[in-house]
């Protein structure tokens, strides 16, 4: 992991992945998520105090040591005790059937092989288990999708890997039975970085 994944970009994240308008969709996203939960992706831990007290265990992962040590501060201030690793999402060490409910905010985005991370995450969501999800993603107009097609390369440098065209609602219903999902530009965002999919999925 190169100078700038590990130490520029935690904090580039930090700040920009901070503001109200993502910090509302945060709480909608974490308030129904309990029991066994394990959140891939967990990156500076800007979701931590959404989580609600009552869960039973909180897992989480990231493949990238520089976001962890940045979380560090949120996790020792946190009442919540957290099993924290460095994982990559897409070969977990977890068993089968572990969790109650998985978390991902803005992370498929990124991950290089999202179909693995997805399969992944079916095999150790428990039967009946939950999967809850904000992501953005492939927009559902063509004229935003070529621009989104033509950035994303330079997407891809500027955010370590972040891809700005995947079609989220396709990749997550490929794996998982889609319970709610929204979809819609968030406010004050450009159109090719705003676009969101917020939602639940199931294991049936
Ligand atoms: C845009 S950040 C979002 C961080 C956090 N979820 C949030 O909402 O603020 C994406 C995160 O996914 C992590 N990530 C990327 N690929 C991953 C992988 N294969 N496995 C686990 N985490 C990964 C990155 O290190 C980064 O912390």
């Amino acid at each position: 992991m190169g100078f700038y994944s590990e130490f520029i970009l935690p904090r580039c994240l930090d700040w920009t992945m901070s503001t109200p308008q993502l910090a509302s969709y945060r709480q909608e996203v974490l308030s129904e998520v309990s029991g066994e939960v394990l959140e891939i992706g967990f990156g500076t831990g800007l979701n931590l105090s959404y989580y609600p007290q009552s869960l039973t265990t909180l897992t989480i992962i990231d493949v990238n040591p520089g976001m962890n040590s940045f979380a560090q501060k949120r996790l020792k201030n946190s009442s919540i005790t957290v099993d924290s690793r460095i994982l990559n999402g897409e070969n977990l060490p977890m068993a089968d059937n572990s969790f109650d409910s998985i978390v991902s905010t803005w992370t498929l985005c990124s991950i290089t092989n999202v179909d693995k991370a997805l399969q992944e995450i079916h095999r150790v969501l428990k039967p009946g288990g939950k999967f809850f999800f904000i992501e953005h993603g492939l927009s559902a107009q063509p004229q935003v999708q070529i621009w989104q097609n033509r950035l994303n390369p330079l997407q891809k440098i500027i955010g370590d890997g972040c891809n700005l065209n995947r079609n989220i609602k396709q990749l997550v219903g490929h794996h998982l039975q889609l319970v709610t999902l929204d979809q819609f530009y968030a406010p004050k965002l450009p159109k090719t970085h705003g676009y969101m999919y917020k939602g639940v999925a199931t294991k049936a």
